[in-house]
């Protein structure tokens, strides 16, 4: 699994596909609105059915995007994740107020409709840890933003791994919020089972400036070679 990418741009999708780099993929309203989707919920639909399509049989997460009754939200998710049969539901761990309908939304939709869900907007090991227990797939722990906020993402990480793998749960952790080429490392070495990645640090993590060097002199050198009589 190890590596999602984050984005919802279909070009730079194709592009890690390609490379074999890429097992899955992570979307999320901000993200899709900063990619220029337009029309509505029926444009976010689209989108979604196209990288879906694109990544099969790798799994796309989508977010709900209402923040209504309990109802309100396994319905959404439940249309959603018929889009497509490699799609899972991103619902937030809790409402904006603290709300927290949202973790009997994660129990049904998992056990009562057989929809795999990511339990998103997650900052520590505790709620990672009883989203799990509510039977999430995947936990998604914004690892950048538990580090903007001054606290030890790696530290976050072993414990929620030690005990992920301690009670024997299912869930698998993804490391969100990408800030630096390093997370992605650290962030597997710390736990994590898969990173979601911003795209650009994917190139970061694959061009050196010592290998372009050396790729230079080699090629140079077998220039000479071939001219050699
Ligand atoms: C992925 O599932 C998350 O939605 C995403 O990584 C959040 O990134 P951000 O903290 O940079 O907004």
């Amino acid at each position: 699994m190890a590596l999602f990418l984050d984005t919802g741009n279909i070009e730079t999708i194709k592009k890690y596909l390609r490379m074999g780099l890429l097992k899955g993929v992570t979307t999320n309203p901000t993200i899709l609105l900063k990619e220029g989707v337009t029309g509505g919920m029926e444009g976010v639909k689209r989108k979604s059915v196209e990288i879906a399509q694109l990544i099969y049989p790798y799994p796309l997460s989508i977010e709900i995007t209402n923040n209504g009754s309990k109802e309100e939200m396994i319905n959404e998710a439940i249309e959603l994740s018929k889009l497509g049969d490699n799609i899972n539901i991103k619902i937030p761990f809790h409402g904006p107020n603290g709300e927290m309908d949202n973790i009997e939304v994660i129990h049904e939709l998992e056990t009562k409709h057989d929809i795999r869900v990511n339990a998103t907007a997650m900052m520590s090991v505790q709620q990672c840890f009883l989203a799990a227990m509510a039977g999430a797939t995947y936990v998604s722990l914004f690892c950048g933003r538990i580090n903007n906020m001054g606290y030890d993402t790696i530290k976050e990480l072993s414990n929620l791994r030690m005990l992920i793998d301690e009670y024997k749960l299912k869930a698998k952790i993804i490391c969100a919020s990408t800030r630096e080429v390093i997370n992605v490392t650290d962030w597997l070495s710390a736990g994590g089972h898969i990173v979601t990645v911003i795209p650009k640090f994917v190139d970061g993590m694959i061009v050196h400036p010592y290998t372009k060097e050396t790729v230079k002199m080699f090629l140079d050198d077998a220039e000479k070679i071939k001219n050699q009589l």
